[in-house]
C-alpha cells in the first residue's frame, strides 16, 4: 500500500471522533515497533521525523525504512516532518514525498512565525503536501494572568483563541498545534500542574465560529511518562530524577474528544526502549549481540504504541474506515 495523505487521515479521524496517534522514528527498531502495532491494532498512523532524526540515520535511509514498513503493511501511513525549523528543511521534505510537514515558527516574533508559515503554506500546496503551523509556547503550565477575568491575555505563552484564527487565516496552515500547557520531554509538571483543557475547548471554538469548521488541531507533549518504565529504567541503573511528569492519559482523552485530531508521542517510546535495554543489559551482563537487547525493546516499544492507539487515542479499528 503507498502512503496515504495526511489530508485524508485528519477528514477520516474528525468525522470518526479519534486522534491520530504521530509518532516520532529514529532507527528500524522504533519504526518496526510503530508500524506493527498499528497493524495489530488496524490503526492509521503518522510517522514523523525530526531535523535531529535525519541528522542522526539520514535522510536516505529513514525513506527506505519507511518505504520497506508501507510495503509490508496494509494500515494508512503518512510521514511528517516533526518541527521543521526553516523554509529549507520543510521544502527538502516536500521534495522527497512527505505528506505534511511542520514549520514550527513559534519562537519568532508573531509577523516573522505568520511569514515563514505563509511560505511553506505556498510552496507546500503547490506539492500536495499539508502544513502544520504552531502557535503559543511549549514550556509547561504557566499563570495566565487574563483568565481569572473570563477572557485571556494575549502576548503569554499560551495560544489565544482569537490570534489563532488570525494566525489560520493568514497563513492558511491546514492544521495548527496549540499551547495549552505542554511541554516536550519527562519532566513536564511540577505540584498539580496540568494541561488547560478550557483553553483547548477555545481555541476550537473560536476556529468554529470564525468559520474554518472542525479544525484539526494538534497536541504536542503527549506523552505521560508512565510511573512502571521510570521506576524500570532507575531499577536497572538509570538515574531520572523523582520529579518526572507527564501528561494524565485521562486528559489526552479529554483533548481527543475536543479536537486534537493528531497527537504527537516520542518521549515515552524513548522511556519504553531505554527500560527494555537496560533490563536486558542488567539481566545478561554477559551478552554482546545487539539483538539480544532491541528485540525486547522494541517489543516494549510495540506494547506500548498498542495501548495508546487503543485505549487513549481510540484510532484502533480505523484503519479501513
Ligand atoms: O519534539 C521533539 C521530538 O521529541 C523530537 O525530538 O528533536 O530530539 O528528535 P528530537
Ligand atoms: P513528548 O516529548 O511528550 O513525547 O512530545 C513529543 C512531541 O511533541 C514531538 O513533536
Ligand atoms: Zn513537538
Amino acid at each position: 500500500m503507498p502512503l496515504t495523505h495526511t489530508r485524508e487521515l485528519f477528514a477520516k479521524a474528525l468525522k470518526g471522533k479519534y486522534a491520530i496517534g504521530a509518532f516520532n522514528v529514529n532507527n528500524m527498531e522504533l519504526l518496526q515497533a510503530i508500524v506493527e502495532a498499528c497493524e495489530e491494532e488496524k490503526a492509521p498512523v503518522m510517522l514523523q521525523i525530526s531535523k535531529g532524526a535525519r541528522q542522526y540515520a539520514n535522510p536516505v535511509y529513514l525513506k527506505k525504512l519507511i518505504e520497506a514498513a508501507v510495503s509490508l503493511s496494509n494500515i494508512p501511513i503518512a510521514v511528517h516532518l516533526d518541527h521543521g525549523d526553516s523554509f529549507e528543511l520543510c521544502k527538502e521534505c516536500i521534495d522527497e514525498g512527505f505528506t505534511s510537514v511542520m514549520i514550527d515558527g513559534s519562537h519568532l516574533p508573531g509577523e516573522e512565525n505568520v511569514a515563514v508559515c505563509k511560505k511553506v503554506v505556498e510552496y507546500a500546496h503547490k506539492h500536495d503536501c499539508v502544513v502544520e503551523g504552531e502557535l503559543g509556547m511549549l514550556v509547561g503550565a504557566q499563570h495566565d494572568e487574563g483568565e481569572e477575568g473570563g477572557g485571556y491575555s494575549k502576548g503569554g505563552v499560551y495560544t489565544h483563541p482569537d490570534e489563532a484564527v488570525e494566525f489560520v487565516k493568514a497563513t492558511g496552515v491546514d492544521s495548527l498545534a496549540v499551547a495549552i500547557g505542554n511541554s516536550h520531554g519527562a519532566y513536564k509538571f511540577k505540584g498539580d500542574q496540568h494541561l488547560n483543557l478550557d483553553r483547548l475547548k477555545a481555541i476550537k471554538k473560536a476556529l468554529m465560529e470564525a468559520g474554518l469548521g472542525d479544525y484539526p488541531l494538534v497536541l504536542h507533549g503527549a506523552s505521560s511518562v508512565p510511573e512502571d518504565l521510570v521506576q524500570e529504567i532507575n531499577k536497572y541503573g538509570g538515574k531520572l530524577g523523582d520529579d518526572t511528569a507527564g501528561v494524565p492519559e485521562a486528559d489526552i482523552e479529554v483533548a481527543r474528544r475536543v479536537g486534537c485530531t493528531k497527537v504527537n508521542i516520542d518521549t515515552d517510546l524513548r522511556l519504553a526502549m531505554t527500560a527494555a535495554v537496560r533490563k536486558a543489559m542488567w539481566e545478561s551482563p554477559k551478552e554482546f549481540d545487539p539483538r539480544k537487547y532491541l528485540a525486547p525493546a522494541r517489543n516494549r516499544v510495540k506494547e506500548l504504541v498498542r495501548h495508546k492507539v487503543r485505549n487513549v487515542l481510540c484510532s484502533a479499528g480505523h484503519a479501513f474506515d
